[in-house]
């Protein structure tokens, strides 16, 4: 099969959240099964900046654009395994933004019209064009309108992963994602916990019931990991490596990880990590109202790793001043810090309110930090809650979205740390979860054939 896959964000050229490690790994996975692919993205480059290097062929791409003729650059890179076209228009992307810009909705149309013309100039006819969230969004019905007049685009089939429903671009009078909803061939999110939340009132931002309309043709697949990037016995960033066989060696990551935060050198007490975005979807309101009274108690450390709403930044960055020792917090986004925390932490904290996949808790297994989870979206499609004499299951996890459904799971928790061998069990047990691409791929697989029905 030959697929586009469109997306605003892709590893390494741009990153904002868990899209751009997708946007890197699926395609790999599914050139591994033998599939054409091939990927199309902004160039996002700062002002004066040359960014990246190219090694690839350019094309000038003829198109209009609100009433003018102009010739876009779409920059071709072979270097990877998978060939990735950028978009190169300074006007609407040589901007450090890749959203939050004032006519993101400009850029992101213009986008997909780039996209959308791009085949034609390759000669080149995709059987799928799969693109990603709402600043996609406009290619569904975008490729059967240009079907409609041209027999080029007619064998091609949409697919629209909802990555994240809320995400719906910057005007509230033009949603491209409604669109997608209707047009798409096939609608997919990113687990199957998240499928079925968003076709009720409570998660479905206000689409559930156009959703249900195209319930037949709603996938939910689960996300993968790049198991080579995620993996702590080769990965480059953290002081030393391990593996299941190995669990012990964390301890010295542990150590180190305490040295880098000035926590106390304990390695006794037990080290809660959290890497995520500072907003509310992420479960911060719950934390917060837990946080003081474990960091009082000296019950764990916590190493904190976010950035966003300034409410919250102003909450947790006070957190090391007045629990010194026992608090680390880093408003930042550092990918070799990340990776750090997973290997040095024993938990790892995503008390999501809402979270369609996430990415946190399965690399967090596969460094051996224990997921302490809401039982929401992809969390409850991967983590199942320990039994109390550990014996079973990968992590703990909690339903009500309350501060003392929380402080349940974690009292578990730091329960289960105690029992010496039954812990060591538990974090080998973790380490050996397979949550690589591997399944999940093929049934993209099968999603792009149901798609396919009817188009050819
Ligand atoms: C969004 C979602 C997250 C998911 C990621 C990749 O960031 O919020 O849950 O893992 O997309 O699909």
């Amino acid at each position: 099969m030959r697929i586009l896959f469109a997306t605003a964000e892709a590893s390494p050229y741009s990153k904002v959240g868990g899209l751009a490690d997708v946007a890197a790994s699926l395609p790999k996975a599914l050139q591994r099964l033998g599939h054409e692919i091939r990927v199309v993205t902004p160039l996002f480059r700062r002002p004066g900046e040359t960014g990246p290097e190219i090694d690839g062929e350019e094309l000038n791409l003829p198109t209009t654009w609100v009433g003018k003729e102009l010739r876009v650059s779409v920059r071709q890179t072979t270097s990877g395994r998978v060939p990735v076209y950028l978009v190169d228009h300074p006007p609407y992307f040589q901007r450090p933004a890749v959203y939050g810009e004032q006519d993101d909705l400009d850029r992101y149309l213009f986008f997909c019209q780039v996209v959308l013309e791009l085949p034609k100039a390759l000669g080149w006819q995709p059987d799928i064009l799969h693109g990603h969230d709402w600043h996609a969004a406009a290619l569904a019905f975008g490729l059967r309108n240009k079907a409609w007049s041209d027999a080029f685009y007619r064998p091609t089939a949409s697919v629209m992963t909802i990555h994240n429903l809320r995400y719906r671009g910057p005007h509230n009078l033009v949603d491209m994602l409604c669109q997608a909803i209707l047009y798409a061939d096939v609608i997919s999110t990113v687990s199957p916990t998240y499928a079925q939340e968003i076709l009720t009132p409570e998660y479905g931002e206000g689409l559930h019931t156009l959703l249900g309309l195209r319930r037949d043709r709603l996938f939910g697949i689960l996300n993968g990991i790049d198991y080579e990037e995620f993996d702590p016995a080769t990965d480059p960033l953290i002081p030393a490596h391990y593996d299941a066989s190995t669990p012990e060696k964390k301890a010295f990551n542990k150590a180190a990880l305490q040295e880098r935060g000035s926590l106390a050198l304990d390695p006794s007490v037990p080290l809660v990590g959290m890497i995520s975005r500072l907003t509310e979807q992420k479960g911060f309101d719950l934390v917060e109202q837990v946080i003081e009274s474990y960091l009082e108690s000296g019950r764990f450390q916590f190493f904190l790793l976010a950035t966003g709403e300034k409410r919250y930044e102003a909450f947790f960055q006070e957190l090391p001043r007045r629990y010194p020792g026992r608090a680390a917090v880093f408003l930042a986004f550092d990918a070799a810090l990340a990776q750090f925390i997973y290997a040095g932490s024993d938990f790892f904290l995503m008390p999501s309110r809402i979270e369609p996949c996430g990415l946190g808790q399965m690399i967090s297994l596969r460094y051996g930090a224990i997921p302490i989870v809401r039982r929401t979206g992809g969390l409850a499609d991967t983590i199942q809650d320990c039994h109390l004499d550990l014996s079973t299951g990968n992590g703990f996890s909690f339903t009500e979205y309350t501060d003392w459904a929380l402080r349940e799971a974690i009292e578990r928790a730091l329960a289960a740390y105690q029992q010496q061998d039954a812990w060591r069990s538990l974090v080998v047990r973790a380490m050996n979860q397979d949550f690589s691409w591997h399944a999940s791929a093929r049934k993209y697989v099968e999603m792009y054939q149901a798609a396919l029905v009817g188009r050819s």
